[in-house]
């Protein structure tokens, strides 16, 4: 593990935590795809179609075109959820692989990562600072979309269930912490010249230096977020979220069969 490579110490201990978060995830994983396969079994017994595979995939799965056709408040929300969790949950998963197994003298390391001769990192550490601030905000405009219809609004037709409302709970938490982390970072006068990269970080740090917070708190707000993102993400096999992944297999199954 190159430890020196992110914003913040990868210690032993958020490592292990990790570590055993993936474990817990994966039974979580096997014990519902398991009960998953025993309903969807009649389905996997046909060749598969992969036009209509694609086809389905590409319309129904990324740009989600069945929501749309019902209203178009919901679709926003729901491809903003779907393709924030996703762009965010991607970019951790990549960078804790990456920080595992690239060696610090290669272009990859050098580009995308911080080290202790360069706190700033490359161009890579520019476009993942853009990726995790455009994917962040699209996640907080589709919880916020989620929170108001539900919450506010009440529409008649929502049925709140506890897992829906943990779900929207943790995920709200996780945006705004992770954000909170970003802005107290960007307090610190070292990241001044790539500060514009990260835009909703940045704003946020303005307001944050308003009111007096700085990047002292950082590694304790670092601890905190991913705390709560590691709960939730050993939690997903069992919660609302889990539909993420099981809807798209679900969807290109069906149009495969269908076809
Ligand atoms: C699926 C789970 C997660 C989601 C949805 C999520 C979401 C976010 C968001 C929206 C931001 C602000 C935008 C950005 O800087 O990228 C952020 C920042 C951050 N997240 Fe997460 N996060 C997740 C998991 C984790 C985990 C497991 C860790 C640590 C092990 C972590 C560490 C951080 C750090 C350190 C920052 C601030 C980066 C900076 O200083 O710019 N996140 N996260």
């Amino acid at each position: 593990m190159y430890d020196n490579y992110l914003y913040f110490p990868a210690t032993a201990a958020l490592y292990t935590l990790s570590v055993v978060t993936v474990l817990v995830l994966l039974a979580g994983v096997i014990a519902s795809t398991t009960l998953w396969m025993k309903g969807k079994a009649p389905s996997l017994h046909h060749p598969l179609n992969a036009p209509a595979i694609i086809k389905a995939f590409v319309l129904e799965c990324l740009l989600q075109v069945q929501i749309l056709r019902i209203s178009v408040v919901r679709w926003l929300m729901h491809f903003c959820i779907f393709i924030g969790f996703l762009g965010l949950f991607a970019q951790t998963a990549l960078m804790a692989f990456m920080s595992h197994f690239v060696p610090p003298d290669t272009f990859i390391a050098k580009t995308f990562f911080v080290s202790p001769e360069s706190r700033l990192g490359g161009a890579g550490a520019r476009v993942l600072d853009m990726w995790g601030d455009v994917f962040g905000l699209l996640l907080l405009i589709g919880l916020a979309i989620a929170i108001i219809r539900r919450y506010v609004l009440r529409l008649p037709q929502l049925e709140t269930l506890l897992k829906d409302t943990l779900s929207l709970t943790f995920l709200t938490v996780i945006a705004l912490t992770g954000f909170l982390c970003e802005g107290l970072r960007l307090t610190d006068p070292a990241y001044a010249d790539v500060a514009r990269y990260s835009f909703v970080g940045n704003l946020l740090a303005a307001l944050l230096k308003n009111i007096g917070w700085s990047a002292a708190s950082y590694q304790a707000w670092v601890w905190t977020h991913a705390v709560i993102s590691l709960a939730f993400c050993a939690y997903i096999p069992f919660s609302k979220a889990w539909h993420i992944f099981v809807s798209p297999l679900e969807i290109v199954l069906d149009a495969s069969e269908r076809a």
